[in-house]
């Protein structure tokens, strides 16, 4: 089925610069190593970035650990090997791939919130549990769950310092609706201001996204074989909910 979103096919080349891969992408990747380190039962070499986008957070891990990407989208591939050519970086559906090898741990960051239905959301996790040795950490942090989500927040953020090529400027409004409270998705809606030697050029993205309530992550996790640790992680105002799971069995 053809990727309808926009950030991720036709304007993936904006993606560089949403977010300072050098400042919030090294604060997180440093949280998420100090969870591996202190959860993992086994020495943890290798890494798997499920859903790795355009290789940020790949770019930060790779001095701790041999990481491997998988994502849906070629364009977000492309940047990522560009990014960091030493890696590797497989197209996939983190709902279906299967690598044939197991890592030591494996991440997945916002990805996890494109899983907008109960079956996709599990199914994501039985793929993250397949591709990791026993006494190996997943670390998941999803956007938002139901006790973290907040109607109609909207933030714009400018172009990160620097990375805008010469001309273009590109601010991004992102705004989160939940219609259905009582359903398992929400919208997320991204509007680009993008201006290229001066001449606006104004472009839209709609997203349906999962969201979960706590409990349902731990019982989803759970069933696929994990024990599950809980903490917070804190970034520009807003408080994440992040999962560290030990593979069990
Ligand atoms: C916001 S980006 C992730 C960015 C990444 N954290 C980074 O370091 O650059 C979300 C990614 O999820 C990917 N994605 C969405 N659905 C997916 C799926 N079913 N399987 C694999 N990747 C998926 C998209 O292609 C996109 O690259």
């Amino acid at each position: 089925m053809k990727d309808t979103r926009r950030l991720y096919t036709d304007l993936a080349w904006v993606w560089p610069m949403w977010g300072d891969a050098a400042v919030e992408y090294a604060r997180y990747c440093r949280h998420v190593t100090g969870l591996i380190r202190r959860h993992a039962k086994r020495p943890v070499r290798t890494l798997l970035d499920i859903g790795c986008g355009g290789g940020k957070n790949v770019l930060n891990l790779k001095r701790e650990f041999n990481v491997t990407g998988v994502d849906l989208s070629s364009a977000m591939l492309a940047q990522a090997k560009a990014l960091n050519p030493e890696c590797a970086f497989i197209r996939g559906d983190m709902r279906t791939f299967k690598l044939g090898s197991a890592f030591d741990a494996v991440l997945m960051d916002d990805a996890i919130s494109h899983m907008s239905c109960l079956a996709d959301f599990a199914a994501a996790f039985r793929t993250a549990h397949a591709h990791l040795h026993r006494g190996g950490v997943l670390v998941a942090t999803p956007d938002v769950t139901t006790e973290t989500f907040r109607q109609n927040r909207t933030t714009v953020t400018p172009a990160a310092p620097g990375s805008a090529p010469a001309g273009v400027e590109v601010v991004f409004i992102e705004n989160t609706y939940d219609p259905d409270p009582a359903d398992e998705q929400y919208e997320t809606t991204v509007v680009y201001l993008i201006r290229d030697g001066g001449r606006l050029r104004i472009e839209t993205d709609r997203w349906t996204m999962g969201i979960f309530s706590p409990d349902t992550w731990r019982r989803v996790l759970r069933e696929a074989g994990f024990e599950v640790h809980e903490g917070r992680y804190v970034a520009g105002g807003d408080a994440y909910t992040v999962f560290t799971c030990v593979r069990t069995r």
